[in-house]
């Protein structure tokens, strides 16, 4: 019996290992590998039934229309925004992304960014490494983190993991989003604005998108002032970067923590000039564990969708 045809569009963790298994149940098409995709896409399009894709290789409406016969979206990583997802129900097509199995990562790095951004850990290493110790000038005083209050702005999955962890640093925390949870162990804040003001970190893990763009604006910053530190562990696109590049020129803002930027994998050279600031280059997940659970759960989705016609971790649009 034929095999229904997966087209692969970017390489998955141990190349020869994730092709194996995606063969076990479908024609593996990898549309990277071509010398001319386009001309691949032709060939091939009218019998593709699932794609594997990521944020590396977008998937607007339009490459969706290319497939006539799609059903399934195997998506890498949590965020979805690079997937017109909305588009692709309509059309009755099913999309999946890799919930859960980076939450411990992607909040581990938060607390590491809340740490090395407020205590001057990577600033200090430069100073070490630079020779300055006992010779230069010494380095400024850095900021407490246990006992402070730490705002979250969206407790999802990935927030509410950074929530367990301040536990540790004996903090109060509060959250922001679309709405209250009912079974959160933590106050709701309402306004965004009221959150940036009470807290001494606010940490971005808010989903990215068009609902969330430049939630994270100059007032909140200004709110945040200029012993707040933010933290951005979600996507570029939540904070205002002009206004945030702006604040701290001006000492408005304390400090910045940042794993993700507007328009990756640009960095403003501006940011880079700046020692109250950390810098990553979008990193959340990249862990040798988690990046293969990632992975493996691509390929179960797609495992899933080849057995019995559904994805196991299918994305539900909220209203
Ligand atoms: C990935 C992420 O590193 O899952 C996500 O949404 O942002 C990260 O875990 C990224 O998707 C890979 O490029």
């Amino acid at each position: 019996m034929t095999k229904p045809t997966l087209l692969q569009r970017l390489p998955l963790g141990q190349q020869a290992d994730s092709l194996a298994r995606l063969e076990q149940d479908f024609e593996v098409i990898q549309l990277w590998q071509a010398d001319n995709q386009d001309a691949a896409l032709a060939a091939c399009k009218d019998r593709v039934v699932a794609v594997v894709t990521g944020p590396s290789t977008p998937t607007p409406a339009e490459f969706i229309d290319k497939l006539p016969c799609l059903k399934a979206i195997c998506s890498f990583g949590v965020g979805y925004e690079h997937v017109a997802v909305a588009y692709a129900h309509k059309k009755d097509i099913q999309v999946s992304n890799t919930p859960d199995v980076l939450n411990d990562c992607v909040a581990d790095l938060t607390w590491g960014l809340i740490l090395t951004t407020a205590r001057h850990i990577s600033h200090a290493d430069r100073y070490v490494r630079a020779g300055q110790w006992g010779h230069g000038p010494r380095l400024p005083l850095a900021t407490k983190v246990s006992g402070k209050k730490l705002g979250i702005l969206g407790l999802g999955r990935i927030g509410r993991e950074i929530a367990e962890r301040a536990r540790g640093f004996k903090m109060d925390v509060r959250y922001h989003g679309r709405h209250a949870h009912q079974d959160a162990g933590w106050p709701y804040e309402p306004s965004l604005l009221e959150l940036a003001r009470w807290a001494d970190f606010l940490v971005v893990a808010a989903l990215g998108g068009p609902t969330t763009h430049h939630l994270v604006n100059r007032a909140i910053i200004e709110a945040l002032g200029p012993k707040g530190v933010l933290i951005n562990i979600s996507r570029g696109s939540v904070i205002d970067e002009t206004a945030l590049v702006h604040a701290l020129e001006n000492g408005e803002l304390g400090g910045a923590g940042l794993d993700v930027f507007e328009a990756e994998p640009k960095v403003p050279d501006s940011l880079k000039q700046l020692d109250n600031v950390v810098l990553l280059p979008h990193i959340g997940s990249a862990t040798v564990e988690t990046r293969w659970a990632m992975v493996d759960l691509v390929l179960r989705n797609a495992q899933a969708f080849a057995k019995t016609g559904r994805v196991l971790t299918p994305i539900e649009l909220q209203t």
